[in-house]
């Protein structure tokens, strides 16, 4: 008569065991080639499509971007925006991340979680007008539910803006609070202040400096 509870034990060893087996995966976007446009060539260092097409993708995966500061990476959900190579006039579905850096041609990694399911698009465009992006630097994915979010990436959304009294001084936004993903990987912080149209979000990582490549 034992037995059930010996059994119900090793079951419940088993299904803990199996909900901490849930496993996320780092993509170094374009491995082995980096997230790299060729200023020689106009033209990117790897076909990304055809390297996405080789991956699977997964809620609270990062794609990891091996770039410069000649580069950023623009995330969107906003498949016009993706196919015009512009962020502009989008709303809070677009992500900016570059490096806050003026210095050209520095070498960084870039690190973003995957927190939305489905298609997600990605695209380069440093100079705002379409032209790296447009010379292939971007790519579609498309985010399966795979385990879900980790709890460190399943933050809540941020409390609805409320415009502050007039005789107030206007609100710092600054740290959390600003979307998904933030807080989390301490690689990046937000910047920038109330609720752009567009956040843009500085790369705090720079491993190394000199030329890519
Ligand atoms: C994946 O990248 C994130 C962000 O840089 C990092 O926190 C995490 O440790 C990496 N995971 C693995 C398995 O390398
Ligand atoms: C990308 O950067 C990471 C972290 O610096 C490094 O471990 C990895 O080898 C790099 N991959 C490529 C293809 O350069
Ligand atoms: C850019 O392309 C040219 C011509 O193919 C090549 O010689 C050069 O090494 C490339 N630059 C980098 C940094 O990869
Ligand atoms: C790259 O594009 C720039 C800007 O349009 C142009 O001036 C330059 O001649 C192009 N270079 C090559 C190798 O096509
Ligand atoms: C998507 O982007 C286009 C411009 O590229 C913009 O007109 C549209 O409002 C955006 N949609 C959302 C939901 O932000
Ligand atoms: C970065 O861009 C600058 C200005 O266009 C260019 O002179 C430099 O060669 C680029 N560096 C790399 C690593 O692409
Ligand atoms: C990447 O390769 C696909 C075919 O596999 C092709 O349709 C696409 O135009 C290529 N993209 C670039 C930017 O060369």
């Amino acid at each position: 008569m034992s037995t059930p509870v010996a059994a119900i034990a090793i079951l419940l060893v088993a299904a803990a065991a199996t909900a901490n087996a849930a496993t996320y995966t780092n993509h170094t976007v374009g491995d082995p080639a980096v997230w790299f446009f060729n200023v020689s060539t106009n033209s990117s260092a790897s076909n990304y499509s055809d390297w996405a097409s080789t991956q699977t993708f997964n809620l609270g995966d990062y794609l990891i971007f091996n770039t410069t500061t000649n580069e950023t990476v623009v995330q969107t959900t906003n498949a016009t925006a993706y196919k015009s190579c512009s962020a502009d006039d989008t709303s809070d579905d677009t992500s900016i991340y570059d490096s806050g850096s003026n210095v050209f041609g520095q070498t960084i990694t870039i690190a973003v979680p995957l927190t939305i399911e489905g298609s997600n698009y990605f695209f380069s465009d440093p100079g705002d007008d379409g032209f790296q992006c447009e010379r292939g630097m971007r790519f579609e994915i498309k985010v399966n539910h795979g385990s879900g979010l980790p709890p460190i990436l399943n933050q809540p959304p941020p409390p609805p803006y409320a415009p502050p009294p007039a005789s107030e001084p206007p609100p710092v936004f600054e740290g959390s609070g600003g979307g998904q993903g933030q807080s989390i990987s301490g690689c990046w912080t937000k910047i920038g202040g109330g609720f752009p149209s567009t956040v843009r979000v500085a790369v705090a990582a720079i491993l190394g400096l000199g030329m890519a490549v």
